[in-house]
């Protein structure tokens, strides 16, 4: 996980708090922001054009946000994106709580960011996102399905997600389980020598419907 210096130096503009302390007893994963977040901060903050090309009046949708940083960074670089950022019940709290200590920095009336509980597989906003985004979040097994299904759910037809994968954590049968639903998926850098992208245990992925 990303220690609170490197969040300072990399989003000085940020205000965030970890709290390990919500979640349930057995997995208290989302009160503090991981690696692949720390990933996707960077590849945001480096491609302010062109997510502000493809994000513009689109509707994006955070999954297991777990504290509300990655949508907070991506409010920053894209000023009118409208943004549901989620995770399950417990978290909300650490969520708003992000939102509400930069709302000085989310100060443009035209973009919104909407906090709301998700269970992947169980539940669905009945509504198809443009962009879906979420770091370190199949990091288990039987998370597979529930994270896919929620996928299948949400996302547009010529819709994309980024997904932050730490590959000591997701093993490679997820990958097959992601085309048997449908979708293609491509790591980030492998087409452009991404530097920082490649050679390492995690990575950035993109996921889209197979046409
Ligand atoms: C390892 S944390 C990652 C948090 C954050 N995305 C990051 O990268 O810093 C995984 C997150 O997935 C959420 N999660 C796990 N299972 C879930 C499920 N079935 N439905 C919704 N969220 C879930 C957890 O609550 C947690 O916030």
């Amino acid at each position: 996980m990303a220690t609170s210096e490197n969040l300072q130096t990399l989003t000085p503009h940020i205000i965030f708090t970890s709290d390990w302390s919500i979640g349930s007893t057995t997995e208290r994963t989302g009160g503090g922001v991981w690696s692949t977040a720390v990933l996707l901060t960077h590849y945001f903050l480096s491609h302010p054009t062109t997510f502000n090309r493809a994000l513009s009046n689109k509707n994006a949708l955070e999954l297991g946000s777990g504290n509300g940083y990655l949508s907070v960074v991506l409010g920053s670089v894209v000023k009118d994106v409208n943004i549901v950022c989620t995770d399950t019940p417990e978290h909300l709290g650490l969520m708003n709580k992000t939102l509400d200590d930069n709302c000085k920095i989310l100060e443009n009336p035209d973009r919104t960011i909407n906090v709301k509980s998700l269970m992947w597989g169980e539940d669905n906003l009945n509504e198809k996102f443009d962009f879906i985004f979420g770091t370190d979040v199949v990091y288990r097994d039987f998370l597979y399905h529930p994270f896919l299904t929620c996928l299948t759910h949400h996302l547009s037809k010529n819709g994309t997600a980024l997904v932050g994968i730490c590959m000591t954590d997701t093993t490679k049968e997820f990958f097959p389980i992601c085309k048997s639903y449908g979708f293609r998926y491509q790591r980030v850098g492998d087409e452009k020598g991404c530097d920082g992208m490649r050679g390492v245990t995690f990575g950035l992925f993109v996921i889209e419907w197979k046409v």
